[in-house]
């Protein structure tokens, strides 16, 4: 499919289904067990309804935000999504790309499957940096320095995978770091030649920045096996407060579902929290991100910037979010299914299609730019039911 034909998200994700073997096409799609939450991300996003005024001069639409301090043009930044590889050789490498050029920031996860300092070198702006605190705080500690030394702008802590969800469509299909062709594979695989080429040629896919850290990178096993040997449920506020003062820059709490979370995330020294359920793959049965979005903006918007992400699939989605007090979004899904329908110019036409639908809601609707944003955009009694 030419990328131009791409008329919304929906089409990349239909061409990324078509590109992809069914096990790497289910890995970044699902969510845990019934998808309760993942569905639930997008479906609060359309129960939600707009304002529109008319007569307002929205003859200016400027989308810039300013988040950590940093001006971006476009308020969506390319969320942490890991072992990108397996969806297309660019891998996180495109997010970085496509990021600099609409003038945004990519958050490069600690599962990547580039090293950290690849991406790092292969920018011109500082990316952030996702930390999972997996293992050790030796381990930790080398994560956060390396991230450091490579001139990371700001570290993204996620704190909603304690264990891995419980993402059943993985478990079926077979999935394994690094991917296999097997027997129980094979056939989804043969039937998608192109992929198979690149995972033949290429270096396999797999956690670059654990590679040599720990026993587990290596080899091969089960998504959720290999993931889970290094997990560390044990971890508290006081690992991360030690994890913000051994940063040392900006920290971003990634995970935050409720108002106590961000209150004490506020406290423990983080600048923003990112609203999020993980695209629903952790929790199943909890609820959509941008319900409880309003509730977490009451008690920290104006201290710390508040991020949010999972279920945007429409520039209309990222409006809602910064009228109920987001100051900008982040992406996973979205950008992945770009990255599948067309490696990096699929990953830049996604940022292409948000940015022409913020820019014609915010006419649509009458707000001449994403700062005139505020709750009145949107229909009360929805927020005051939420
Ligand atoms: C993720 N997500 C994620 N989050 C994180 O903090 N570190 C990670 O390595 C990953 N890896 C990852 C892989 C894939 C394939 C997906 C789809 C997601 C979660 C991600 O950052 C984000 O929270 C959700 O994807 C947001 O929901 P949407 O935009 O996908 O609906």
């Amino acid at each position: 499919m030419r990328l131009s034909r791409a008329v919304n998200i929906a089409d990349l994700r239909a061409a990324a289904r078509r590109r992809l073997p069914r096990m790497v096409f289910d890995f970044v799609d699902g969510g845990a067990e019934d998808e309760i939450t993942r569905d639930d991300n997008e479906a609060a996003f359309r129960r939600l309804k707009f304002r529109p005024r008319v007569l307002v001069d929205v003859s200016e639409r400027p989308q810039e935000v300013t988040v950590l301090g940093r001006r971006l043009s476009l308020p969506v930044i390319l969320g942490p999504t890991g072992l990108m590889r397996m969806v297309d050789h660019a891998g996180e490498l495109a997010a970085a790309r496509a990021a600099e050029k609409f003038g945004t920031v990519s958050v490069q996860s600690s599962g990547a499957s580039v090293s950290l300092e690849d991406v790092a070198r292969s920018a011109t702006t500082p990316q952030w940096f996702q930390l999972y605190p997996w293992g050790d705080r030796r381990t930790i500690e080398h994560l956060i320095g390396r991230a450091r030394d490579a001139g990371y702008a700001a570290m993204v802590v996620t704190v909603d995978v304690p264990v891995v969800g419980a993402r059943e469509k993985d478990l079926r299909n077979g999935l394994t770091v690094p991917p296999e062709v097997s027997p129980r594979t094979g056939w989804d695989v043969l039937r998608h030649p192109r992929w198979l080429a690149s995972l033949l040629t290429h270096p396999k896919p797999t956690y670059a920045n654990f590679v040599g850290l720990m026993p587990d990178a290596r080899g091969t096993s089960g998504l959720a096996a290999h993931t889970m040997g290094m997990l560390n449920p044990g971890h508290t506020w006081r690992d991360l407060e030690w994890m913000v003062e051994r940063f040392g820059g900006p920290v971003v709490l990634k995970g935050v579902m409720t108002a106590e979370d961000a209150r004490r995330a506020v406290e423990t020294g983080c600048r923003a929290v990112v609203v999020s359920n993980h695209g629903g793959r952790q929790a199943d049965s909890v609820p959509a991100a941008i319900d409880v979005l309003p509730e977490i903006a009451d008690e920290i918007g104006g201290e710390a910037d508040v991020l949010l992400d999972g279920g945007i699939r429409r520039g209309s989605d990222v409006v809602k979010a910064l009228a109920l007090g987001a100051t900008a979004c982040l992406i996973g899904r979205p950008w992945v299914y770009g990255l599948g329908a067309g490696g990096t110019a699929g990953v830049e036409r996604v940022l292409e299609i948000l940015q022409t639908e913020i820019d014609r809601t915010l006419a649509l609707i009458g707000r001449p730019g994403v700062g005139s944003l505020d709750r009145t955009a949107i229909q009360q009694d929805v927020v005051r039911a939420l």
